[in-house]
């Protein structure tokens, strides 16, 4: 996998490299170009681009295909903390992706492993996803996949770790009491189906998590380890994120900033 490190907004950049994936899929094979979708803090600036490029007339969205990594068990579409309204506020008003064609796990579903099932067999009846974007949590999990689920992990209801619906009581007031004990997550599995997936990590709270995966080894106990098995997976990350790594990595990243190389490339 790549390690890109970048001095450039990461929101811009990773909009415009979608864009790019967008415009160069082969449209005659009539389907739609398929992209698995995050939520998060970090992912925030992609979406005003993405948003951005489709008023500038340069993005088009009548043949995509979305499928979002996950959603809170037991929180409405119309609540404000949920992914469903998330999404609509930060990208789907904004662009002309028509609505039969955006999906989101019902995390009011009456039979959740039923819901779980139906959305593999979603993404299966549209040929896979060929792109999948994501954030990465504080303690490495990908999408709610936290420490020790399984990489053939596939959709299914998942119990949220203490410190994650802590990190993300900042989108509940605050208030950790709020924030769900419980969602709908796609697998580690389904993530590494894609043909392609691209995550992005910013911030010191990160940075433990992008030197794990630099230097140690591929592990459940940190999910987004999984992304070093795939062979076309890249993250993202400012130099925020990056502040961990060895003084070695540090260098050769110096090096290519000077070069006017940015992103910088490390492969792992
Ligand atoms: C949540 C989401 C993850 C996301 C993570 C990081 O836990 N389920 O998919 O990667 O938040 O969020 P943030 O970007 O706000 O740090």
């Amino acid at each position: 996998m790549r390690l890109l490190i970048t001095q450039q907004d990461l929101g811009n950049w990773a909009a415009n490299y979608i864009c790019q994936k967008i415009h160069a899929f082969e449209p005659s094979s009539q389907k739609p170009f398929v992209l698995g979708l995050p939520t998060g803090g970090t992912v925030e600036g992609m979406y005003a681009h993405l948003c951005q490029l489709h008023q500038q007339g340069q993005l088009d969205f009548s043949h995509i295909c979305t499928f979002n990594m996950d959603e809170y068990a037991g929180l409405s579409a119309e609540n404000p903390h949920s992914y469903h309204f998330y999404m609509k506020h930060h990208l789907f008003d904004g662009i002309n992706l028509p609505p039969s064609q955006r999906h989101i796990l019902n995390g009011q579903a009456a039979d959740l492993q039923a819901e779980c099932a139906a959305y593999e067999q979603a993404i299966a009846a549209v040929g896979g996803i060929h792109l999948f974007l994501g954030g990465v949590g504080r303690n490495g999990h990908i999408a709610f996949n936290e420490p020790g689920s399984s990489f053939s992990s596939r959709t299914r209801p998942v119990t949220l770790e203490e410190n994650t619906r802590q990190a993300n009581a900042r989108f509940f007031d605050g208030d950790v009491s709020q924030v769900p004990t419980h969602a709908l997550s796609v697998g580690i599995g389904t993530v590494l189906d894609a043909k392609e997936i691209l995550f992005l990590a910013s911030g010191e709270a990160k940075a433990q998590a992008v030197a794990r995966l630099a230097l140690g080894g591929i592990t459940p106990n940190w999910p987004i380890t999984a992304l070093k098995t795939h062979a076309n997976a890249t993250l993202l990350v400012d130099r925020a994120a990056a502040s961990a790594l060895p003084e070695a990595l540090q260098t050769q990243i110096q090096h290519q900033f000077e070069d006017k190389t940015d992103p910088a490339v490390i492969t792992l």
